[in-house]
C-alpha cells in the first residue's frame, strides 16, 4: 500500500473567541491560542470573521494577520466589507461561506447554482489580490461543477451531514465522489465542520482532501487535555487514518 500525501490541519479558532465573548473580556486570547496551536503542529489557522461579529473581532483579524507564521485562512461571507477588508489584508486563503444571522454555526454550503455573479466577483477580485480562494460547498455534484465553473483554487466540502450520520455510508461516499470529482477538475481540496478525534479517520483517509479545517470539538477537547495535546491527538488521528490507506 502506498502512503497517502501529507494532508494539512487547519485549526478554527472561532470557539477561542466566543469562550471570551461569553464574559466580554480579553480571556480567553484566540491570537494566543493560535500561536500555541501552530507550535503544536497546526498548518494554519482558520478563523470566521461574521457580519455580526459574534466570536471573532476585526482586531483578533488584524493581529492574527500579523502574528500567524503558518498560513491565516479566513472565512468570511462574499459582501463588499469582507472582500475590502480580505483585499487589504490579503490572508494565505479566503474561504467563502454562506452566512445567515440566525444561525449557530454554519449550517449548508454556498449556494454556488444560484449565487454566482457575486461569488464570481469575489473570487476575481481575491484572485486579483493575490488570495488563494476556496468556497465552501455541500459535497454535490452540481455543486462542485459550478464552483470549478467560479474558478475558485479549491473547495472545503461541508462534513456535517457525515458528522451527524458517520455510520451512513452514504454521507461519507458523497464526500468521496465530491473530492475525486473536484479534483479531477483540478481544484484543491478541503473539508470540515463537525469532526473530532472520534469520526475524523475515514474523512482524512479519502485521497484527494489535502487540508481539514477543525474547531468546536477541538477546543472542546483542549478543556480536558489542553490545546496542545488536542491539536497532537487529532493529528495523530489523521495521520494513522492516512497511513492505513482505507480508500
Ligand atoms: N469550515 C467551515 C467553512 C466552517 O464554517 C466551520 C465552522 O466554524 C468549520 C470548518 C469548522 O467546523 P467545526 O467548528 O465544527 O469543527
Amino acid at each position: 500500500m502506498t502512503s497517502l500525501r501529507y494532508q494539512r490541519l487547519y485549526v478554527n479558532i472561532d470557539h477561542v473567541a466566543t469562550v471570551r465573548q461569553a464574559r466580554g473580556g480579553t480571556e480567553p486570547d484566540p491570537v494566543a491560542a493560535a500561536t500555541l496551536c501552530e507550535r503544536a503542529g497546526a498548518d494554519g489557522i482558520t478563523a470566521h470573521l461574521r457580519e455580526d461579529r459574534r466570536h471573532i473581532h476585526d482586531a483578533d483579524i488584524q493581529q492574527l494577520a500579523a502574528t500567524v507564521t503558518t498560513a491565516l485562512n479566513l472565512e468570511c461571507a462574499a459582501t463588499e466589507e469582507m472582500l475590502r477588508l480580505a483585499e487589504a489584508l490579503r490572508p494565505a486563503a479566503v474561504t467563502l461561506v454562506p452566512e445567515r444571522r440566525e444561525e449557530i454555526t454554519t449550517e449548508g454550503g454556498l449556494d454556488v447554482m444560484r449565487a454566482t455573479d457575486q461569488l464570481r466577483e469575489a473570487v476575481g477580485r481575491l484572485k486579483r489580490a493575490g488570495v488563494r480562494t476556496s468556497l465552501f460547498i455541500d459535497p454535490e455534484e452540481a455543486a462542485v461543477r459550478a464552483a470549478h465553473a467560479l474558478g475558485s483554487d479549491a473547495i472545503e466540502l461541508h462534513t456535517g451531514q457525515y458528522a451527524h450520520a458517520p455510520s451512513d455510508a452514504r454521507t461519507l461516499r458523497a464526500l468521496a465522489d465530491a473530492a475525486a470529482l473536484a479534483s479531477s477538475l483540478g481544484m484543491a481540496v478541503h473539508a470540515g465542520h463537525g469532526l473530532s478525534v472520534r469520526n475524523v479517520g475515514p474523512v482524512a483517509a479519502i485521497p484527494e482532501i489535502e487540508e481539514l479545517n477543525i474547531g468546536h470539538a477541538l477546543v472542546g477537547r483542549a478543556i480536558f487535555i489542553g490545546l496542545a495535546e488536542a491539536v497532537r491527538e487529532i493529528r495523530q488521528a489523521m495521520d494513522e487514518a492516512r497511513e492505513a490507506d482505507r480508500f
